[in-house]
């Protein structure tokens, strides 16, 4: 059975697809708590899209760097990156790198320069929308953009919402799990009103869920019931190879195809894709 499931992840032959969208979906990954799985679900989307017939940016808007490391993209001091293209108008193209081994798949690293942006891009022109402009600019056609975003409110994380027609929110399996997004929620409607008409919150992912616990199932139920069907069927587990992965530069579902983990987000992309053909971004958070 695991054999079978690492095969279908991997896909070596390419006959296993998920459906393109027709105009590029770029989803900001967003949720100003630290540690709920932004990162991790970001990466593992993208490679498990690019892994069956989708052309996938990831840009990594976190000065952290953590979505580069785990693609296992260049990212030190001096290499071309984000920052470059939110303060100095360099073109995305020219920064993002291909991720090796996933054909199909860029990256657009975050160095630690990029800890300055949030106080620099405050007297900068449109200092909201200097990703979004980029990402318009951009002259390769993607199916899917992924933006990774740190863990705060700040004029970064504004810059993917404006950026976005999606908003990606994981939710982690634990207690105080809903605390916060309030906030969150509050600044994506202001951002809708202000800035980005077309925004919406589409995608909910249960992560880090752990099912010996009554806890992880009465979150669950809460966030289920709070946010209906935009919450996605497939939940991560907690799984210790997807933990282990990043530090082989690598996403779960190279590291290890076959664990619960690989699954489980391969699910959670196959999800995804089939909403973007079905139901064309429109609905309302
Ligand atoms: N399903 C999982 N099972 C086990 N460990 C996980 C899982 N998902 C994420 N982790 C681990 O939890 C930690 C936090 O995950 P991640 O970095 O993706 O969160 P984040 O929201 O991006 O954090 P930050 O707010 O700092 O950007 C990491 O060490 C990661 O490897
Ligand atoms: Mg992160």
């Amino acid at each position: 059975m695991e054999a079978m499931r690492a095969v279908q992840i991997l896909n070596p032959s390419g006959e296993v697809t998920m459906p393109r969208p027709e105009r590029t979906r770029v989803m900001c990954v967003a949720n100003q708590k630290g540690g709920v799985g932004k990162t991790t679900t970001t990466v593992n989307l993208a490679v498990a899209l690019a892994l069956h017939g989708n052309r996938v940016l990831v840009v990594d808007l976190d000065p952290q760097g953590n979505a580069s490391t785990g693609l296992n993209v260049p990212h030190h001091t001096g290499v071309p990156d984000v920052y470059d293209c939110l303060i100095e108008g360099v073109p995305l193209a020219d920064v993002a790198q291909p991720v090796e081994g996933i054909p199909n798949l860029w990256c657009v690293p975050a160095t630690i320069d990029l800890a300055g942006a949030e106080i620099e891009l405050v007297s900068v022109v449109a200092r909201e929308s200097r990703l979004a402009r980029a990402i318009a600019a951009y002259p390769g056609h993607f199916d899917y953009v992924f933006i990774d975003c740190p863990p705060s409110l700040g004029l970064l994380t504004v810059n993917a919402l404006v950026a976005a027609q999606e908003v990606l929110i994981p939710i982690q399996c634990e207690y105080y799990a809903l605390e916060g997004l309030n906030q969150l929620i509050n600044n994506i409607n202001l951002v809708r009103q202000h800035l980005n008409p077309r925004l919406e919150v589409s995608t909910i992912l249960l992560t880090m869920y752990d099912r010996r616990t009554r806890l992880a199932d009465a979150v669950e139920q809460d966030v289920r019931n709070h946010f209906g069907d935009k919450v996605l069927q497939a939940v991560i587990p907690r799984n210790v190879r997807v933990s282990e992965a990043p530090s082989y530069g690598q996403s779960v579902m190279t590291y290890d195809p076959g664990s619960r983990g690989a699954t489980s987000y391969f699910e959670a992309a196959q999800e995804i894709a089939e909403r973007g053909v079905k139901e064309p971004v429109s609905r309302n958070a």
